[in-house]
Protein backbone atom coordinates (compact mmCIF):
# COMPACT_ATOMS: atom_id res chain seq x y z
CA UNK A 1 0.00 0.00 0.00
CA UNK A 2 1.72 3.14 -0.65
CA UNK A 3 1.41 6.38 1.60
CA UNK A 4 -0.91 8.03 -0.91
CA UNK A 5 -3.81 5.87 -0.77
CA UNK A 6 -6.95 6.15 2.14
CA UNK A 7 -7.15 3.58 5.11
CA UNK A 8 -10.05 1.47 5.94
CA UNK A 9 -10.09 0.35 9.53
CA UNK A 10 -12.37 -1.97 11.27
CA UNK A 11 -12.39 -2.64 14.74
CA UNK A 12 -13.76 -5.64 16.59
CA UNK A 13 -14.34 -6.54 20.05
CA UNK A 14 -16.92 -9.71 21.77
CA UNK A 15 -20.61 -8.16 21.63
CA UNK A 16 -20.11 -5.24 18.83
CA UNK A 17 -21.86 -2.74 21.75
CA UNK A 18 -19.34 -2.22 24.00
CA UNK A 19 -16.00 -1.62 22.91
CA UNK A 20 -15.85 -1.54 19.21
CA UNK A 21 -18.63 1.06 18.70
CA UNK A 22 -16.80 3.17 21.10
CA UNK A 23 -13.42 2.79 19.61
CA UNK A 24 -14.67 3.27 15.94
CA UNK A 25 -16.53 6.65 17.24
CA UNK A 26 -13.28 7.65 18.69
CA UNK A 27 -11.01 7.08 16.00
CA UNK A 28 -13.61 8.47 13.57
CA UNK A 29 -13.71 11.53 15.83
CA UNK A 30 -9.92 11.97 16.24
CA UNK A 31 -9.73 11.58 12.48
CA UNK A 32 -11.91 14.47 11.97
CA UNK A 33 -10.21 16.76 14.34
CA UNK A 34 -6.81 15.82 13.03
CA UNK A 35 -8.64 16.95 9.51
CA UNK A 36 -7.84 13.44 7.91
CA UNK A 37 -11.32 12.70 6.02
CA UNK A 38 -9.22 12.19 2.83
CA UNK A 39 -6.69 9.67 4.66
CA UNK A 40 -9.18 7.57 6.02
CA UNK A 41 -11.66 6.12 3.62
CA UNK A 42 -13.95 3.88 6.05
CA UNK A 43 -14.08 3.24 9.76
CA UNK A 44 -16.46 0.41 10.61
CA UNK A 45 -16.85 -1.67 13.93
CA UNK A 46 -18.21 -5.57 14.29
CA UNK A 47 -18.38 -8.43 16.75
CA UNK A 48 -16.73 -11.88 17.06
CA UNK A 49 -19.98 -12.86 18.79
CA UNK A 50 -23.35 -12.27 16.87
CA UNK A 51 -25.82 -11.89 20.66
CA UNK A 52 -26.47 -8.43 19.78
CA UNK A 53 -26.43 -8.23 16.01
CA UNK A 54 -28.98 -4.97 14.92
CA UNK A 55 -28.34 -3.73 18.47
CA UNK A 56 -27.16 0.00 18.85
CA UNK A 57 -24.26 0.44 21.36
CA UNK A 58 -24.81 0.23 25.23
CA UNK A 59 -25.89 3.11 26.77
CA UNK A 60 -22.87 3.08 28.65
CA UNK A 61 -20.88 3.29 25.63
CA UNK A 62 -22.73 6.05 23.90
CA UNK A 63 -23.03 8.34 27.61
CA UNK A 64 -19.08 7.86 28.15
CA UNK A 65 -18.59 9.19 24.58
CA UNK A 66 -20.94 12.04 24.47
CA UNK A 67 -19.87 12.97 28.14
CA UNK A 68 -16.36 13.70 25.70
CA UNK A 69 -18.47 15.08 22.85
CA UNK A 70 -17.89 11.82 20.89
CA UNK A 71 -21.36 11.19 18.23
CA UNK A 72 -22.25 7.49 18.59
CA UNK A 73 -24.08 5.95 15.63
CA UNK A 74 -23.69 2.10 15.00
CA UNK A 75 -25.72 -0.91 14.62
CA UNK A 76 -23.93 -3.85 15.97
CA UNK A 77 -22.91 -6.68 12.85
CA UNK A 78 -20.92 -9.98 13.24
CA UNK A 79 -17.41 -9.83 11.25
CA UNK A 80 -16.82 -11.65 8.25
CA UNK A 81 -14.53 -13.35 6.40
CA UNK A 82 -14.68 -10.72 3.58
CA UNK A 83 -13.76 -7.93 6.45
CA UNK A 84 -10.58 -8.89 6.07
CA UNK A 85 -10.06 -8.07 2.00
CA UNK A 86 -12.17 -5.09 2.86
CA UNK A 87 -10.23 -3.46 5.28
CA UNK A 88 -6.73 -2.65 5.69
CA UNK A 89 -6.53 -3.02 9.31
CA UNK A 90 -8.43 -5.15 11.26
CA UNK A 91 -8.09 -4.20 15.34
CA UNK A 92 -9.30 -6.04 18.32
CA UNK A 93 -9.71 -5.38 21.86
CA UNK A 94 -8.24 -8.03 23.55
CA UNK A 95 -6.34 -11.84 23.23
CA UNK A 96 -9.81 -13.89 22.75
CA UNK A 97 -10.62 -11.42 19.83
CA UNK A 98 -7.57 -11.75 18.42
CA UNK A 99 -7.67 -15.92 18.58
CA UNK A 100 -11.11 -15.59 17.71
CA UNK A 101 -10.03 -13.78 14.49
CA UNK A 102 -6.94 -15.96 13.81
CA UNK A 103 -9.31 -18.61 13.10
CA UNK A 104 -10.91 -16.78 10.64
CA UNK A 105 -8.96 -15.04 8.45
CA UNK A 106 -9.09 -16.32 5.57
CA UNK A 107 -5.12 -17.28 4.35
CA UNK A 108 -3.51 -14.24 2.04
CA UNK A 109 -6.24 -12.10 2.79
CA UNK A 110 -5.12 -8.10 2.55
CA UNK A 111 -6.29 -6.63 6.41
CA UNK A 112 -3.21 -6.45 9.27
CA UNK A 113 -4.63 -8.17 12.10
CA UNK A 114 -3.54 -6.39 15.45
CA UNK A 115 -4.69 -5.45 19.35
CA UNK A 116 -5.57 -2.09 18.75
CA UNK A 117 -4.16 -1.33 22.45
CA UNK A 118 -0.53 -1.93 20.43
CA UNK A 119 -0.75 1.95 19.10
CA UNK A 120 -1.15 2.72 22.99
CA UNK A 121 1.90 5.28 23.55
CA UNK A 122 1.54 4.21 27.02
CA UNK A 123 1.68 0.23 26.51
CA UNK A 124 -1.74 -1.03 27.69
CA UNK A 125 -2.20 -3.58 25.29
CA UNK A 126 -5.46 -5.34 26.71
CA UNK A 127 -8.85 -3.25 26.36
CA UNK A 128 -11.06 -5.22 28.90
CA UNK A 129 -14.85 -5.79 28.28
CA UNK A 130 -16.64 -3.64 30.70
CA UNK A 131 -19.97 -5.35 29.91
CA UNK A 132 -20.18 -6.17 33.88
CA UNK A 133 -18.58 -3.46 35.42
CA UNK A 134 -19.49 -0.55 36.26
CA UNK A 135 -19.29 2.85 34.34
CA UNK A 136 -16.02 3.47 35.33
CA UNK A 137 -14.43 0.33 33.20
CA UNK A 138 -16.21 2.49 29.76
CA UNK A 139 -14.61 5.62 30.92
CA UNK A 140 -10.96 3.57 31.36
CA UNK A 141 -11.75 1.79 28.15
CA UNK A 142 -12.70 5.78 26.44
CA UNK A 143 -9.07 6.93 27.81
CA UNK A 144 -7.50 3.50 26.11
CA UNK A 145 -8.91 3.72 22.63
CA UNK A 146 -8.42 8.16 22.99
CA UNK A 147 -4.61 7.45 22.90
CA UNK A 148 -4.30 4.49 20.71
CA UNK A 149 -6.45 6.40 18.16
CA UNK A 150 -3.51 9.22 18.05
CA UNK A 151 -1.02 6.28 18.33
CA UNK A 152 -2.14 4.51 14.79
CA UNK A 153 -2.68 7.79 12.98
CA UNK A 154 0.89 8.38 14.46
CA UNK A 155 2.10 4.99 13.17
CA UNK A 156 0.47 5.73 9.73
CA UNK A 157 2.40 8.86 9.77
CA UNK A 158 -0.63 10.44 9.09
CA UNK A 159 0.51 12.90 12.49
CA UNK A 160 3.63 14.04 14.42
P1 LIG B 1 -18.13 -5.71 23.97
O1 LIG B 1 -18.78 -6.07 25.40
O2 LIG B 1 -17.47 -6.98 23.49
O3 LIG B 1 -17.14 -4.65 24.30
O4 LIG B 1 -19.27 -5.26 23.08
C1 LIG B 1 -19.66 -7.13 25.60
C2 LIG B 1 -20.99 -6.97 25.28
C3 LIG B 1 -21.88 -8.00 25.54
C4 LIG B 1 -21.42 -9.17 26.11
C5 LIG B 1 -20.08 -9.31 26.43
C6 LIG B 1 -19.20 -8.29 26.17
N1 LIG B 1 -22.33 -10.23 26.39
O5 LIG B 1 -21.90 -11.23 26.99
O6 LIG B 1 -23.52 -10.12 26.06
Amino acid sequence: MSSQDSISVLFVCLGNICRSPMAEAVFAHTVKQHGLNDKISKIDSAGTASYHVGSVPDSRSTSTCKSHGVPVKHHARKVTKKDFDNFDYVLCMDESNLSDLKRIQPNGSKAVLKLFGEFDPQGERIIEDPYYGGNDGFEHNFKQVSRASEGLLKSLQLIG
